[in-house]
């Protein structure tokens, strides 16, 4: 019966034993659970919160990729812009180059030009100016004579240069050139006209005729010369012929330079 009793002790024993040690455990569970959950809910937020900052970041990144997309574009269209702004000016520089080129061409040209003006102003200048005409009396008949006779056209109109004479009645060339020479000569009544154009003593022309009679009774001739310096135009009565001249200017001498050479 002892032995029952001791079992029974040892038994009842043995299952508070038991008992308290569960007990303990699951006082120990209670007292550490509630920290996990805490630190999972912690760390869960955490997550949450990152995955927020996550998704914002994102968006943000999105957003500066729209921008760095928008600025590559207006680089690019930049660049465009920067390469006409650059090919028009490569082609205005260009143009002023060329227009540079054209100006000095043009001023070396106008140079020339005025320095061929002022040469030819000078030439001008210096150019002899050489003129006359003169009609031979206001006398009425000149001639006959028995000699041939240098006709003394006394009545100036010009005399530029003062190269013809009207007191011998002889042009005297003052530049080597090439003139031209006139003459008529008027004869009344039947008498021989005669009048001959002479260079230096020898008979160049002649403008006469016998024995005027009806209505041709003025002679003229015209000769262009070459002449050197000095050389002596003059007009000659041939002997026993006979002109005529009266205050209407009927018998005349002309002459001018037409260039020298
Ligand atoms: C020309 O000569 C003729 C004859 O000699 C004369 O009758 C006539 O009047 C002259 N003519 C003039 C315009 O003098
Ligand atoms: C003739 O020439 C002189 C100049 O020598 C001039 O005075 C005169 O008027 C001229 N006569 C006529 C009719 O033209």
């Amino acid at each position: 019966m002892r032995t029952a009793v001791v079992l029974l002790v040892l038994l009842g024993c043995c299952l508070t034993g038991v008992q308290l040690q569960n007990e303990e455990r699951e006082s120990k569970q209670l007292t550490t659970q509630p920290d996990i959950w805490a630190e999972l809910n912690k760390l869960r937020d955490m997550v949450v919160e990152q995955r927020v900052e996550l998704a914002v970041t994102k968006s943000e990144l999105g957003a500066a990729k729209l921008e760095l997309g928008a600025t590559k574009t207006e680089l690019g269209a930049t660049k465009t812009e920067m390469a006409e702004v650059k090919r028009q000016n490569e082609a205005l520089r260009d143009m002023v180059m060329e227009q540079r080129v054209e100006l000095a061409d043009m001023e070396a040209r106008l140079q020339t030009s005025e320095s061929q003006v002022a040469e030819l102003q000078t030439e001008n200048k210096e150019r002899p100016k050489v003129a006359f005409s003169a009609a031979l009396t206001d006398a009425g008949h000149v001639g006959p004579f028995n000699t041939d006779t240098t006709l003394n056209y006394a009545k100036v109109f010009t005399n530029i240069g003062n190269h013809y004479n009207p007191t011998t009645g002889i042009f005297t060339a003052p530049v080597k050139g090439v003139y031209y020479f006139r003459f008529t000569d008027f004869v009344r009544s039947s008498g021989h006209g005669g009048v001959y154009l002479h260079k230096n003593g020898q008979i160049i022309m002649i403008g006469g005729y016998w024995r005027a009679e009806g209505p041709e009774n003025y002679t003229s001739n015209a000769v262009v010369l070459q002449l050197e310096v000095g050389d002596h135009i003059y007009a000659r009565l041939h002997s026993n012929h006979q002109v005529y001249d009266d205050n209407l200017n009927r018998s005349t001498f002309s002459g001018f330079l037409l260039f020298p050479m």
